[in-house]
């Protein structure tokens, strides 16, 4: 059977290049630089940073190749992209649980970036105004939100080349530049040394089940995966693309900002002597510190919010991308239409974690996982829902669709995989479900 069954005219990357720039772009973003930080901090440092690393290796590299298989194979939305794999099965709830989860990140990820985007202007007015009064502002926080919200939907409604690459294109890369001039400066900073010990010199007597599964929804986080992002970006691929080394950059470069970030943080943090379990606010408390002690700090500073805003923005991207594309295809919804109709309803459900950050005090302190509204939503959609998403879509690559035709699909891209596939098949089919089960159910009952 051929993949090319979509009736509609469907974009395409203009590239290879273009496709590793647009989904390294979807994969980095917050998640590495504001959410890795924090949660190695509150795990405890290097063994936490050991159990990531494994965690993308092990499970994160065969459930992307395993999400942009499928969707270069059935070039559709997660939804659709099941339906045309399996017509009429109970396995498309699985796209739809993608599509819900999307939107629900969306919400709260936008809340974040919209943070991000004040700290441009707070470095340049060097506003002395404390993470916990920025946010607890809600004359500042709304409107940055719903800035944010506006300028993912003009990215989205561009399309795919003409939108989302040519922005990734050329952001990606500056990125990366900036942060190595920051390590450069955090590393030499005195005092840096016990932070380097701590992120680097794994002390594995504090792993505990709780760790690892932190580890687990990092990493699908981090990656975009477990909702079927990657199952959208695979499905704008051309047949002549090879998945597997695409796949293997993508999350080669994530990996890579993300210990980037941590090289910035942690040595930063113990020269100024604070707190690496800190929490979300970290990078926001750590990072202007940083800028205040060295000289044109406040350009730096600048540049730095302003590179993470863009990174959140090709992020935000692909996550409304998701749900858009499940609407045009689909529901044959305009493509206009559908970004403006999605990013109004994610603002809205955004509303309520924007105000736990300190506008409403009550709803930042309650006794749900995470703690508050927007903690909740990261725990149960940014961790918990992709680690479900990311079970089912191993297990319907491996015993449903079956390795044997996804294998065929690679193939067409890259004629020497028949010899690897065997491992692929082994990953998806036993380590990946039971390895994440597992963690589930531990997760699950300590939680009661
Ligand atoms: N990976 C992004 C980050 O690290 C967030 C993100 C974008 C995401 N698209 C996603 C997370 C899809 C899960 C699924 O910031």
């Amino acid at each position: 059977m051929s993949g090319d069954i979509g009736k509609v005219e469907r974009g395409e990357w203009s590239s290879r290049v273009g496709f590793i720039l647009a989904a390294a772009g979807s994969a980095i973003g917050l998640g590495n630089i504001w959410r890795f930080p924090y949660v190695t901090g509150q795990h405890g440092g290097a063994a936490f940073l050991v159990l990531y690393l494994l965690c993308v290796l092990v499970v994160g590299l065969p459930i992307m190749v395993a999400e942009l298989t499928i969707g270069r194979f059935s070039r559709r939305n997660p939804v659709g992209a099941i339906e045309v794999i399996r017509p009429g099965s109970p396995w498309k709830i699985v796209g739809y649980m993608g599509v819900l989860t999307g939107i629900f990140i969306l919400s709260y990820y936008s809340v974040m970036a919209g943070y991000t985007l004040g700290y441009i202007g707070k470095t340049v007015a060097r506003s002395q105004i404390t993470f916990a009064d920025f946010t607890a502002n809600a004359w500042i926080s709304i409107p940055l939100f719903l800035a944010f919200s506006v300028l993912t939907v003009l990215v989205v409604q561009g399309g795919v080349r003409d939108g989302i690459e040519r922005w990734a294109k050329i952001l990606m890369p500056v990125l990366l530049c900036l942060l190595v001039v920051l390590i450069i400066r955090a590393v030499t900073l005195e005092g840096a040394g016990a932070g380097l010990s701590f992120y680097l010199k794994p002390d594995f007597s504090r792993v505990t089940i709780k760790t690892v599964l932190a580890a687990l929804g990092q990493a699908f986080f981090s990656l975009s995966l477990g909702m079927g992002a990657m199952i959208t970006y695979g499905s704008y691929l051309s047949k002549k693309d090879n998945i597997v080394t695409s796949g293997c950059y993508v999350a080669l470069f994530d990996t890579l900002i993300a210990v980037m970030a941590g090289l910035i943080i942690f040595p930063a943090l113990f020269a100024m002597h604070m707190d690496p379990a800190e929490g979300p606010g970290l990078v926001f408390v750590v990072f202007p510190k940083i800028f205040a002690a060295i000289p044109g700090g406040n350009v730096i500073g600048m540049g730095f919010f302003l590179l993470l805003s863009i990174a959140a923005l090709t992020s935000t991207v692909s996550l409304l991308e998701v749900v858009t594309s499940y609407l045009v295809d689909e529901r044959h919804w305009l493509r206009r239409h559908a970004v403006w109709i999605v990013a109004g309803l994610c603002f809205c459900l955004g509303v309520p974690s924007a105000l736990s950050m300190g506008i409403v005090p009550a709803l930042g302190d309650l006794p749900i996982p995470g703690g508050s509204i927007l903690g909740f939503m990261d725990w149960l959609f940014g961790n918990m829902m992709l680690a479900v998403g990311a079970v089912l879509i191993s297990i319907f690559t491996g015993w449903v669709w079956r390795v044997s035709r996804a294998a065929a699909e690679i193939t067409i891209g890259y004629p020497g995989f028949g010899r690897i596939s065997v491992i692929l098949s082994f990953m998806l089919r036993f380590i990946c479900p039971v390895l994440i089960l597992v963690v589930l159910v531990f997760l699950i009952l300590d939680a009661f």
